[in-house]
């Protein structure tokens, strides 16, 4: 079978880091998202997958490094400024897709499911769409399962107010899907697969719900991507004592390129990755932070629960605090502060304390 991976769009969230590079290339413990999804896939027979691209994401993943292991990919790509939303990027890779079954991914998920379980079932039952569906504590950010008998699913109730939801269960923007579909999506037009066309199949009775339990993250918010990194993070050192090796710097547990360089004083943990060639100094303390390749952070300076870009340049005695992004190439200088959710976009240099959560620009 083949997957068709979803990777175009216009990211709309953690805006800073996700407009310089896709969001499937985004780190999840140093390695891309992508690589995660394509050792999955190949773990479930899954020797092809088609990559729905726009031109911007296209660009990016070929200047990228990533390893597609035992997988072949391909491309479909959207026609130039016209996004097609999730349906049309199926419809316009009708033909590379061919005849069979396929499956369908967003490549802005992390998930340990198991493709080839939803696989078998969608063929059991010879139907025309099985949605994964997982369970959350928090449904009303997303789209919510109302089900039917016999597995079926009624309707999808988009971010139901707390309380009111039908189910905990949450579309996982997987799905196993027959040719029959193709039908119901029109040509070269913008369609949600989510929004116009379950709708339709779950009228006629089509739509399917198949059940998981394991881990699923889509990682458009800063919380949901820092949280992601630490599931794993303890995941990882529940199996491994001392993953790689022990630096007195380290307050377990963290995850760490071999090339980083962490000066006297320092302490670096709970909860943080370091990518390649960071460069910390002296007295510096990290905890819950997700730190990209190439960044150098100077003496004494404080970061906790904050994601920074590739190749930031952090000053000394500076404060960076919860959830605040900093995009690729920023400047922060010497003695400054950052409050609670503070984003700054790519390039920009800062030499003064923000102290409420905005974007600087
Ligand atoms: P935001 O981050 O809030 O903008 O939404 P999302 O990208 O998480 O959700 P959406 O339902 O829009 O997209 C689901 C998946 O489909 C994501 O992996 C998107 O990258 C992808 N996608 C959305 N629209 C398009 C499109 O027009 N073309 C292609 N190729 N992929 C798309």
């Amino acid at each position: 079978m083949k997957a068709l991976i979803l990777a175009g769009g216009f990211a709309t969230r953690l805006r800073p880091l996700s407009c310089t590079r896709p969001k499937i290339l985004f780190p999840v413990l140093n390695k891309p998202l992508i690589e995660w999804t394509l050792e999955s896939l190949s773990k479930s027979g899954i020797k092809e997958a088609i990559l729905a691209v726009n031109h911007q994401t296209a660009f990016h993943i070929k200047n990228s490094k990533f390893s597609k292991g035992k997988v072949k990919i391909t491309y479909s790509y959207d026609p130039p400024k016209k996004p097609l939303g999730t349906g049309g990027a199926i419809k316009h890779a009708e033909e590379l897709l061919g005849n069979d079954n396929f499956l369908v991914v967003n490549g802005d998920i992390f998930t340990s499911i198991n493709y080839a379980e939803i696989i078998k079932k969608h063929e059991e039952k010879d139907v025309t769409a099985t949605v994964a569906l997982c369970a959350v504590k928090d449904p009303s950010r997303y789209g919510v399962a109302e089900f039917g008998d016999n597995g079926r699913i009624k309707r999808f109730i988009e971010k139901p107010q707390r309380g009111e939801s039908p189910s905990n269960f949450i579309n996982a923007g997987i799905y196993v899907l027959n040719h029959e579909i193709f039908k119901y999506i029109q040509t070269e037009r913008k369609v949600s697969l989510e929004r116009e066309v379950f709708p339709k199949l779950a009228k006629e009775g089509k739509l399917f719900g198949y059940l998981f339990d394991g881990l699923w993250t889509d990682i458009g918010k800063a919380e949901d991507y820092l949280e992601i990194n630490k599931t794993l993070l303890d995941d990882l050192y529940g199996r491994l004592k001392n993953v790689k090796g022990s630096h007195e710097w380290i307050n377990e547990p963290v995850f760490y390129d071999e090339s980083v360089k962490v000066e006297k004083g320092s302490i670096i943990g709970p909860y943080t990755v370091l990518g390649k060639n960071v460069d910390v100094g002296k007295n510096v303390q990290i905890k819950n932070s997700i730190i990209f390749p190439g960044v150098s952070i100077s003496d004494d300076s404080l970061i906790n629960g904050a994601i920074i870009g590739e190749n930031v340049v952090i000053g000394r005695w500076v404060k960076i605090s919860g959830n605040c992004v900093i995009g690729d190439c920023a400047v922060i200088g010497d003695n400054v502060s950052l409050a609670k959710g503070v984003s700054i976009c790519p390039a920009k240099e800062v030499f003064r304390n923000v102290s409420e959560a905005r974007c600087i620009i």
